[in-house]
């Protein structure tokens, strides 16, 4: 497995690969590697001849109030873990390879209607960064597949938009949410929970769960009576609710009655730790 640091050095390397005629899978990640990532790695290993992870804490997806200085980092524990597996090479740069010029860029990449719902609407340019960076990651790779997390529903919905509005020639792949037994989506902020946290987390799960469960029993639920029992549930966890959202699956607006593909988004606190899981729904 090959570490590259600069953009350079990672340039001259996928020459050869495009050369080859191979075909490359990416796995953009801020590190922290925990089963979920390994998952789509793997994927990735499976369906493309050569794999890149990338590990960029990324500062422009952090607000001056969020946790860009605790995010917890373990490069060499996560170098351990993609040698394992079919990783071929691993892109980790340093903050100032991927903005020379700050952070503060003139030219951001912005999908303004859906980063604005639901994680944007705490999260003001949250999502400018992402598409910022992945935008980056895109050409400095040139995957033909890329590989996100079912976990982060809106950022996966809001790359897949991005690619097909930019017409870049890549095909972005959801992975299935990897859950602990508990339920709790695997996520590296878990890493600030205790255990008794964890387990007080769950009930974002639950809370998911029983709304399916009502969903599918209901011929006629009130979506917005359904959102209040499971914010209240929440709360009464101990856990601050940001938001518990029934929403069409694609457009991530409120789900309207008759709607048939549904995404129920949720994201709470708890003390300093935001946390965020969803689950998708057909309804018949
Ligand atoms: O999901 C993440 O870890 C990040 O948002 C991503 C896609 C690697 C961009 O920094």
């Amino acid at each position: 497995m090959q570490i590259f640091q600069t953009i350079a050095d990672l340039r001259q390397a996928l020459k050869l690969v495009k050369n080859d005629g191979l075909s490359i899978g990416l796995v953009p990640t801020m590190g922290n590697l925990h089963e979920g990532h390994l998952s789509l790695v793997s994927s990735a290993g499976k369906q493309c001849d050569f794999v890149i992870t990338t590990i960029f804490v990324n500062p422009t997806q952090f607000s001056p109030n969020e946790d860009l200085q605790n995010y917890p980092r373990s490069f060499d524990v996560d170098i351990k873990a993609l040698s394992s597996l079919n990783c071929d090479a691993v892109f980790a740069p340093k903050v100032e390879e991927i903005y020379p010029a700050g952070p503060a860029l003139d030219t951001l990449v912005t999908t303004p209607s859906l980063s604005k719902l639901h994680c944007g609407a705490s999260r003001p340019g949250h999502f400018d960064g992402v598409c910022t960076v992945v935008t980056k990651l895109f050409n400095l790779c040139q995957p033909d597949k890329a590989y996100f997390g079912e976990k982060d529903y809106q950022q996966l919905t809001i790359i897949k938009n991005l690619v097909q509005d930019l017409n870049l020639p890549i095909e972005i792949i959801g992975m299935p949410t990897t859950r602990e037994t508990s339920g709790l989506a695997l996520s590296s902020r878990n890493n600030y929970l205790s255990l008794e946290q964890k387990q007080q987390a769950t009930i974002l799960y639950q809370s998911l769960k029983n709304t399916v469960k009502t969903l599918e029993q209901d011929s006629n639920p009130i979506f917005s009576e359904l959102e209040q029992v499971a914010l209240k549930l929440i709360s009464s966890a101990g856990l601050d609710p940001d938001y518990f959202s029934i929403c069409n699956a694609k457009s991530l607006l409120p789900a309207k009655p008759g709607d048939k593909d549904l995404v129920l988004l949720v994201a709470a606190n708890l003390e300093n730790t935001r946390l965020i899981d969803n689950i998708s729904i057909k309804l018949i």
